[in-house]
């Protein structure tokens, strides 16, 4: 609700942040005052893994959407869409579409523009991962906007409650971003937000404090120079938030690819 409050109209959900039904509640009680509309919103959630066989796809689908208390979902992501066929009972209508996430994305584009469904693909992209190939994710992202396709990059402020790896540092401490943060009068969170929309890259940041919600959405009030941008993408240490590592054996691993 302080997000609806606040300017939000993107809300990415999902089954397996078990919070659709509190969620749904807030989207409808911003309703009833007619702070907003539906059609204002845009509604994105996933199906969950164990919900991958033909016969449960559109069960669980209308199962958030009922949990969300929501008509149509705008977009329904296929969260680790391992061993999922694109075009597998999907409910593609005029109102919401069905897309793989998380998915080794050159392959997974090819094949979804093959079939006609892509219009936004979801990268994790954050300043702190750069693949290691030369198709790294600055090109990933010049070839999806060159394609008319959307970019959405979660967590987009490095996920700083996530246990850390070997090789984490904090991306909101980080001493460039800092540095930059300093120079403009901003905090580091605006500044890693504000570089992915100057990079036409929409960034969908979490948090449960109000304060913070309504800082984060003012992220549109100045520009970083060129040389901040590259001084930003400069502090890729190919390091990833999610390795979904118990599947690295799976055949269509997304991340033992080289992007
Ligand atoms: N498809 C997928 O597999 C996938 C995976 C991961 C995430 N996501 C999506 O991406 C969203 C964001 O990911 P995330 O939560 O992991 O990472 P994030 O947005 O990068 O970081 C969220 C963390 O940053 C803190 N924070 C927020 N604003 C801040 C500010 N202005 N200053 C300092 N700290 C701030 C939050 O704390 P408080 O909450 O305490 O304020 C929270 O601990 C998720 O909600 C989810 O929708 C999708």
């Amino acid at each position: 609700m302080a997000a609806i409050d606040a300017g939000y109209r993107h809300f990415d959900c999902a089954y397996v942040y078990q919070n659709e039904k509190e969620v749904g509640e807030g989207i409808q009680e911003k309703i009833k005052e007619g702070v907003v509309k539906r059609s204002d919103l845009f509604i994105v959630s996933k199906l969950w893994c164990t919900f991958h066989e033909k016969p449960l796809v559109k069960g669980a689908c209308q199962k958030t959407s009922a949990n969300l208390k929501l008509n149509y979902l705008d977009l329904y992501l296929i969260h680790w869409p391992l061993g999922f066929k694109a075009g597998e009972e999907l409910p593609t209508d005029d109102k919401g579409m069905s897309i793989p996430s998380n998915r080794d994305i050159l392959h997974a584009l090819e094949e979804l523009v093959d079939a006609g469904l892509v219009k936004t693909e979801r990268i994790l992209n954050k300043p702190g991962l750069k693949h290691k190939s030369n198709v790294s994710q600055e090109e990933l992202i010049k070839h999806c906007h060159c394609k008319g396709i959307a970019v959405r990059a979660y967590c987009p402020l490095g996920s700083p409650d996530r246990p850390s790896g070997m090789d984490y540092r904090m991306l909101l401490d980080d001493p460039k971003i800092k540095e930059i943060a300093t120079k403009h009068n901003k905090t580091p969170a605006w500044i890693l937000l504000h570089f992915h929309i100057q990079r036409n890259v929409i960034a969908i940041p979490k948090s449960v404090t109000p304060q913070r919600i309504v800082e984060n959405f003012k992220v549109f009030e100045f520009e970083l120079t060129k040389e901040e941008m590259a001084a930003i993408l400069s502090v890729n240490r190919n390091w990833r938030v999610y390795t979904m590592s118990t599947c690295k054996t799976h055949k269509e691993y997304p991340f033992s690819a080289e992007y």
